[in-house]
């Protein structure tokens, strides 16, 4: 059984796309373990809560400092011992103790085709905002491995989504959620959980 820990701030509609994959048998031989939060009003806490899911809200807000949110993140994620940790529309920067602990096992879906329109400051409708500013045809997500960097880890999936119709930023991020984020972010975790895409610290990269 893969237990993951899925890490949200926003709506969750990723995270329902993994609830419906394990409910479906689409998703094989997955638990999830818990859904943390940096956002007390994330509508994924309510997601994890219909389905009886320990739900853990820690925000850097409720610290002094960034070091001791960094410190207590770690250390919850320590405790709940995932073999993978999913990053599902997660704001927060994965502290580099934490990058360490679970090397090769956190995975992150981002809503362009990295490289393109990633990084720093390329997050939520400023991803889509770009990619239309610069008058590309095609987008769509990929998820990859988490590294020190943003958004710069070993690429696993990519899904690319027509631009067609979708000419607002709005729109766009829709298409690709549909069309892309809740197909390969479900795939990956199916994958992981059947032994074809190897996760950890040896894993061929
Ligand atoms: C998605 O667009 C995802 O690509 C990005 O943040 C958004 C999360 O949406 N990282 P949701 O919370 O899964 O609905």
């Amino acid at each position: 059984m893969l237990e993951i820990v899925v890490c949200v701030s926003g709506g969750g509609t990723n995270l329902q796309a993994i609830l419906d994959g394990i409910h479906k048998g689409t998703i094989a031989n997955t638990k999830i373990k818990a859904v943390i939060s940096n956002n007390k009003n994330a509508y994924a806490l309510q997601r994890a809560r219909e389905n009886a899911i320990e739900e853990i809200c820690i925000s850097p807000r409720d610290f002094e400092n960034r070091e001791s949110f960094n410190k207590s993140f770690c250390e919850t994620m320590r405790q709940l011992k995932p073999d993978l940790i999913v990053l599902a529309g997660f704001l927060v920067n994965i502290p580099k103790e934490m990058v360490e602990d679970f090397r090769g096992r956190i995975i992150n879906i981002h809503p362009s085709l990295i490289p393109s329109f990633c990084g720093v400051g390329y997050y939520g409708l400023k991803v889509h905002e770009a990619a239309l500013a610069r008058g590309v045809k095609v987008s769509g997500a990929t998820v990859h491995f988490v590294d020190e960097g943003t958004d710069t880890g070993p690429i696993l999936l990519q899904k690319a989504v027509e631009v067609g119709e979708a000419v607002t930023p709005e729109a766009l991020q829709r298409k690709i959620m549909e069309e892309a984020e809740w197909v390969i972010l479900p795939q990956a975790i199916d994958e992981i959980a059947k032994g074809k895409i190897l996760i950890g610290d040896n894993r061929e990269e």
